[in-house]
């Protein structure tokens, strides 16, 4: 079944034709999507597990690697170009289908190999067409874009089309049901890691026999990749902690960031924290309580014309008010907002846009997809990691992610400085290192009808949480 990852041949030709209407509009020449090769780790036979860029992907389909693409914005003609399996590439690897099937599959025509593809761009260079290509962010896309277009290879970025960005932005930033159902397909494997680690985190398991075994389910479904590293640590206050060589103990919060792809390659990522011992505390029930709060606003606020910074503020302020109560910051919640104190404890943004990527085409440049025309990015500690903050529209797919952490070095740093003494209450934080990290994360999609939450419900409430340790 050679062309099971792929959808509908209309599929391709739609996408294609959505990105050369834009682009027609203000442009012309040859858009350039350039496949990835494999990636050695040790030796040029022994690779990592080959994932295809993602605009690849989503205009051409194809998840193999040595090809490249090509769409002519004034004729609309697709080429896919690369060579025919050799018998040393059967005997090895198995039969694949010819360049031509592929091409046809995804509605395009073979233009030849990379060779071909060479003559042919050298031929609209020389006859003075464009060629548009993305921001190459491998080394070898980057040797390929020189060996293709003539640029020199250290050079090749300085030739990025931002009029192709901005379409491909557009194009890709709008989810179609196929694709929601594709995404919702990696929210079941999802599902069934979260189920495994709620009846499996304990004290006396280590963080490590969790980690394989979510690994286990991600690999044995969809495509078989995760959707990024796994994050799985009782060290939750570390945002992106890939240790994993501790083992619980009661008392601890365990927190776990994971995504899985689905056979299509579109992601899923989700973020539970649990109690290891199967309740929380006082102290932990009080804090997930708020952090819940501010993730149930979060999501309430990703409607469509509404602005998702806005959201990103009112969970901040939510935490904000969660923290007063817990004794932490004090003053006026909307000033201690503006001055950016709860970044102290949230110093990350609420979300961003998932698809294909699960930071989708952060390759593209995380203010070309968050922040568009319409916003300038905050350089205040805390908003500046907001990666989304334009205003939504319906079709986007994004996460809503809150968290609170106690990370020393932070706070020895902050306190040191006294920095906006006014909102904290220094004297209290101490008493609360060695608390950890909290984070809960769903993915949503923007409907007519308001945010939808995707995916089978993972236990999200303390309650909720505390009966699926029970079971
Ligand atoms: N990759 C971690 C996150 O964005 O949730
Ligand atoms: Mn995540
Ligand atoms: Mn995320």
């Amino acid at each position: 079944m050679p062309f099971r990852t792929l959808f509908d041949i209309p599929t391709y030709t739609q996408r294609r034709a959505a990105l050369t209407d834009i682009m027609g509009r203000a442009a012309s020449g040859i858009i350039l999507l350039p496949g990835h090769t494999e990636s050695p780790v040790n030796y040029p036979h022994n690779c990592y597990d080959f994932r295809q860029d993602s605009s690849f992907l989503y205009f051409f389909g194809h998840d193999t690697p040595n090809i490249a693409a090509t769409i002519d914005i004034d004729s609309g003609e697709a080429k896919l170009w690369g060579r025919d399996a050799s018998m040393d590439d059967i005997i090895w690897s198995g039969p694949v289908p010819s360049m031509v099937e592929r091409a046809e599959r995804v509605g395009a025509a073979w233009g030849g190999d990379i060779a071909a593809l060479k003559t042919y761009a050298n031929k609209a260079v020389s006859s003075g067409r464009t060629i548009h290509h993305l921001p190459a962010y491998r080394a070898e896309t980057r040797e390929m874009l020189a060996r293709v277009t003539g640029f020199a290879s250290a050079d090749s970025n300085h030739h990025v089309s931002q009029t192709l960005i901005r379409a491909v932005v557009e194009v890709r930033s709008i989810k179609t049901a196929e694709e929601v159902t594709e995404i919702e397909s990696a929210l079941d494997i999802s599902h069934a890691m979260y189920s495994a680690a709620l009846r499996t985190a304990r004290p006396g398991i280590s963080e490590r026999t969790l980690y394989g075994m979510l690994r286990g389910i991600a690999a044995s479904a969809g495509s078989g990749a995760h959707s990024f590293p796994t994050i799985l640590s009782v060290h939750g206050e570390t945002l992106h902690n890939h240790n994993h060589d501790n083992i619980m103990q009661a008392g601890d919060l365990l927190l776990i960031d994971s995504g899985a792809e689905s056979a299509k390659r579109y992601a899923s990522d989700i973020t539970r924290t649990l109690p290891v011992s199967g309740t929380f505390s006082g102290r932990q029930k009080a804090l997930y309580e708020t952090v819940l709060a501010a993730q149930l606003t979060g999501i309430a606020q990703a409607a469509a014309g509404r602005r998702f910074v806005d959201a990103h503020l009112a969970a901040a302020a939510t935490i904000v008010d969660g923290l007063k109560d817990a004794g932490l910051m004090r003053g006026n919640t909307q000033d201690a907002v503006a001055a950016g104190a709860h970044a102290l404890f949230y110093p990350h943004g609420l979300g961003h846009m998932m698809g294909l990527d699960v930071h989708d085409m952060e390759s593209l440049g995380e203010d070309n997809v968050g922040y568009a025309d319409e916003l300038e990015r905050s350089g205040q500690f805390g908003l500046r990691g907001l990666r989304l903050a334009r205003t939504l529209r319906e079709g986007f797919v994004l996460t809503v992610e809150p968290g609170l952490y106690f990370i020393p070095d932070l706070i020895k740093s902050w306190q040191s400085e006294a920095r906006c003494a006014d909102f904290i209450n220094y004297s209290a934080v101490s008493d609360w290192i060695g608390f950890g990290g909290i984070r809960i994360e769903d993915d949503v999609l923007v409907t007519a009808e308001g945010p939808r939450v995707l995916g089978k419900p993972i236990p999200k409430t303390v309650t909720e949480i505390e009966e699926a340790m029970r079971d």
